[in-house]
């Protein structure tokens, strides 16, 4: 079977078919240690799933005894597709490295599996057409929504649906935070603790400014709708403005506050995708997700709501995604190349009613001006909360609004930001409905 893509078993002989598929991992860290450590231990795997080779740049500090001896280590990535392995891993991380890697095995017809969310958002579109050309299968499951079988379910359990919708808490970290923040934490205690339990970065960037729920999201889309989005048009809000006074209104509003990625396509095709903080009602699936967790609903065009939840992350939960996917290729079941994603630009996002936190100096007229220039724009104030006990010079008090465009928003938040009274910038977050 060496040298053979892991997409041509269909056609092999029995005898082929029931020899194990050759795995080698590159990338020896969190997930690629968690991986290696369950094909070591689930010994019953073996007849389907043999390490070949093992890859990580200054390999040396990183061989483990409890590695099986006929394990190669090695820290040369081109020797690694040069013994043609049936399937490589990819769990380095990074993009235009894994790239090279993973572009040359699909073209050489060796399958692949990756964890690599900004890979698969910077070029799905190419690597699914060499894979398509070659054979070779491109898997990916432990992309989005770590342990969570998101992708599987779209391209099997659900497969006789049409998506709509998919709309999910993507990044744990920013969950985790804002669950802190629920029960009265800052931003600052709540990211400190992520910091130290090991769920959030040294730097946070990428998770708390909605990078990384990004690169997800459009996976999301691609498998979801078969619409490939450049993740740099996505509407992407960052968390780090959010304060405990919000928390306060979103609860007199009925909900709280959650990171929330979502995308739609309607019938024309037509892709609006938003990664940011929301308020979203206490009663909802949403709301109820608290720690790390990860959730994530389909609504298909026939069945409805679906909703998956679980680990996002973590070497294990992760781990548990790349072996699953390498067992699909063993077994050639569920293993149906994936589809091209047809490029598409993201549509403006639909009528919403927002929530408009502001932070004034306080004195007469600023209320008016505000509603003033939302009225300009054609947009009607729902209600506005002004909690007491606050200091004149760094007032907090929120607007809420009526459905509105997004860019008729836009252009009266400019007009208002303009003005002299800001003692910071303004908060906007959309009001999701509850489900
Ligand atoms: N951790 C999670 O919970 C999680 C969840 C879902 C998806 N993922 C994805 O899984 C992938 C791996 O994440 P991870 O958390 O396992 O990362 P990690 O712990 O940093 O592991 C990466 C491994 O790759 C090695 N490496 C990095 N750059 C390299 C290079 N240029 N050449 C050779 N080896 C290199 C590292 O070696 P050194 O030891 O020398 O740094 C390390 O052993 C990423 O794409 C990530 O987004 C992770």
């Amino acid at each position: 079977m060496a040298g053979a893509a892991a997409g041509e078993r269909q056609s092999s002989t029995a005898a082929e078919a029931s020899s194990p598929l050759r795995v080698a991992v590159l990338g020896f860290g969190t997930v690629g240690q968690s991986v290696v450590r369950i094909l070591t231990e689930r010994t019953e795997l073996a007849s389907e799933l043999a390490l070949v080779a093992i890859f990580n740049r200054n390999v040396a500090r990183k061989r483990a005894d409890w590695v099986a001896p006929s394990v190669t280590w090695t820290d040369d990535a081109a020797a690694v597709l040069t013994a043609k392995p049936d399937v490589i891993v990819e769990t380095v991380g990074g993009v235009e490295l894994p790239y090279g890697w993973v572009s040359a095995a699909l073209a050489q017809g060796i399958s692949v599996v990756t964890a690599n969310k900004l890979l698969l958002a910077a070029h799905a579109p190419e690597l699914l057409a060499l894979a398509a050309a070659s054979g070779a299968r491109l898997r990916f499951e432990a992309a989005v929504a770590g342990g969570v079988p998101i992708i599987d379910a779209v391209r099997t359990g659900l497969a006789g649906d049409t998506f709509t919708r998919v709309v999910g808490i993507l990044n744990g970290t920013c969950n985790y935070i804002l669950s802190r923040m629920t029960g009265g934490d800052s931003m600052s205690d709540a990211l400190g603790e992520a910091q130290r339990l090991g769920f959030a970065e040294a730097d946070p960037t990428s998770d708390v400014d909605g990078h990384d729920a990004a690169a997800k999201l459009a996976v999301l889309v691609g498998v979801a709708f078969k619409r490939y989005i450049r993740t740099s048009e996505i509407s992407t809000g960052s968390i780090r403005r959010i304060d405990a006074i919000d928390f306060r209104y979103a609860k007199r509003l009925g909900g709280t506050i959650r990171q929330i990625s979502m995308a739609e396509c309607d019938a024309s095709g037509a892709v609006r995708a938003f990664v940011g903080p929301a308020l979203v009602p206490d009663s909802s699936n949403y709301a109820r997700n608290t720690g790390p967790q990860n959730l994530v609903t389909l609504t298909g065009r026939f069945g409805g709501n679906t909703t998956f939840s679980g680990q996002g992350a973590g070497g294990y939960p992760t781990a548990v995604a790349v072996v699953s996917d390498l067992v699909a290729l063993a077994r050639q079941t569920r293993s149906g190349a994936e589809p091209a994603w047809t490029p598409t630009s993201v549509s403006a996002a639909p009528m919403r009613p927002y929530y408009i936190r502001f932070s004034v100096k306080d004195r007469p007229g600023i209320l008016a001006s505000i509603t003033v220039a939302l009225a300009r724009h054609g947009i009607n104030v729902d209600a506005v909360l002004q909690e007491s006990g606050f200091p004149k010079d760094h007032l907090p008090f929120v607007v809420t609004v009526e459905p509105c465009e997004a860019t008729a928003l836009a252009g009266a938040m400019r007009e208002i930001d303009a003005e002299d009274f800001h003692a910071e910038p303004v908060l906007v977050m959309p009001v999701l409905p509850g489900e």
